[in-house]
């Protein structure tokens, strides 16, 4: 079969190395795709012309879409798609609202009686400053629509939480600020948890955590992650099924109630308070870099699941099967982000890092006369996988310290949490 991914970064990168070792794919296009995806064959599609994209897909054949990053869920990629019977792994606009809108989510929530923080949403200045008085501090001020990961601010005073809500409704998140969410602070680890539903059948994928601040000791200012790994034992298999019956199950059987039945993977952020797993959020894709640490432990057919998923058939397929290894990546991040990063930078000896056990990933990487040089933020993903998180960081490090990249950075501390507790 030939398949369509969509997007550039270290998640597609790995989706399409993953996709391209099953026997069922045959041609693989990723549009834009980046320099790492050998296995697949780079088309420029513009993802906002949904005719041009399915005008490819019936040309070339395609008999499965992949959809990577959330913005062409939100915009409906996937519902122009499958009204032109193309399968697509992804939810439709209305289901991916889960991602596109906290409100949205926290209404489902309420009603669902799903755990998560105490909340109320607004579209005005007046009531968020009036429901402040109901919230103690440091409360969580969010503004309701997608900002890139940056819409989320947890203010620890009463002055900062009402500087936020005018920010807010000032426009500096854009229209994403047009509605904003107050919320309970919750105290706890968190963990995410990935799952794949057609709508009715929930298959549970894997767990993981992730590194989002830039530095060192989980400081410095927020990132789109700068390593994870997986699995994340802090979420143990009781907590596991705890997310599936109280978090999960509810919202994919609420969605479907609602006529807009969820296709595609569920990532939800999880928070561990002393009563149980709680909801942060929910992701309607696959996390960069979750999704590289996932990909590189699981051992069963990903073309399988992921048509299954689109034509509504998890119900008749074996699970999927990940190793019980640990798979750990490190983002190599280019000087400056996630500021400006620098661009151009040099990339040398990727070829001599990847030794048994590791893989390296592109994410904002580009040819340029001829070499390969750094064209985003996060730039590389070196994955490793071993037997504990102490031996896969070792071995993840070897190869980061492997790497020619004298314009780039990277944490020398994923997986800190675990490797402390196997230490102890
Ligand atoms: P998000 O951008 O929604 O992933 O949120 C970013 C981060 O904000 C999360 O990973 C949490 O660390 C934190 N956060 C969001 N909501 C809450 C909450 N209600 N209580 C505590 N922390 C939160
Ligand atoms: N790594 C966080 C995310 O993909 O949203």
């Amino acid at each position: 079969m030939n398949i369509l991914l969509i997007g550039s970064g270290g998640r597609e990168h790995a989706l399409c190395w993953k996709l391209a070792q099953s026997p069922l794919a045959d041609k693989i296009y990723v549009s834009p795709g980046n320099p790492g995806m050998a296995e697949g064959e780079a088309v420029a599609l513009d993802t906002a012309d949904h005719g041009a994209v399915t005008a490819f897909c019936a040309d070339k054949h395609i008999g499965l879409v992949v959809i990577g990053p959330e913005a062409p869920l939100v915009n409906g990629l996937g519902d122009s798609l499958r009204a032109a019977d193309v399968p697509v792994f992804g939810p439709s606009a209305k289901a991916a609202q889960l991602e596109g809108s906290k409100g949205f989510t926290k209404d489902l929530c309420a009603r669902a009686n799903i755990p998560t923080a105490a909340y109320m949403r607004t579209d005005n200045v007046g009531g968020a400053l009036a429901a402040l008085d109901d919230f103690s501090i440091p409360v969580v001020i969010k503004a309701d629509g997608l900002a890139a990961g940056k819409g989320v601010i947890i203010a620890e005073s009463r002055a900062d939480a009402e500087a936020a809500v005018r920010d807010m409704f000032d426009g500096s998140f854009g229209d994403a600020g047009a509605q904003v969410v107050i919320e309970e602070f919750m105290t706890g680890e968190e963990a995410s948890f990935f799952a794949v539903t057609d709508g009715t059948t929930i298959v549970p994928l894997a767990s993981a955590q992730d590194h989002k601040r830039v530095g060192d000791g989980d400081v410095g200012p927020n990132t789109g992650g700068m390593g994870a790994y997986s699995p994340a034992p802090v979420l143990t298999p009781a907590l596991e099924r705890r997310v599936m019956d109280e978090i999960l199950r509810p919202t994919v059987d609420m969605l479907r109630a609602d006529g807009m039945p969820y296709s595609g993977v569920l990532y939800a952020g999880l928070i561990l308070t002393d009563e149980g797993p709680k909801l942060i959020e929910y992701n309607a894709r696959f996390g960069d870099p979750e999704c590289q640490v996932l990909m590189m432990r699981m051992r069963s057919d990903l073309v399988e699941l992921m048509m299954a998923t689109a034509e509504g058939r998890l119900g008749e397929i074996a699970a999927p099967v990940f190793a019980d290894q640990s798979a750990l990546t490190v983002v190599m991040a280019a000087k400056g982000y996630p500021g400006t990063p620098e661009k151009g930078g040099a990339i040398g000896n990727i070829e001599s890092a990847e030794t048994d056990g590791v893989k390296v990933f592109h994410a904002g990487t580009a040819i340029k006369d001829g070499r390969l040089v750094a064209n985003g933020g996060r730039v590389l993903n070196v994955t490793a996988m071993a037997d504990s998180v102490t031996a896969t960081q070792a071995a993840a490090y070897t190869a980061v310290d492997a790497i020619d990249f004298p314009t780039g950075f990277a944490r020398r501390d994923i997986g800190w949490r675990e490797a402390e507790r196997e230490r102890s």
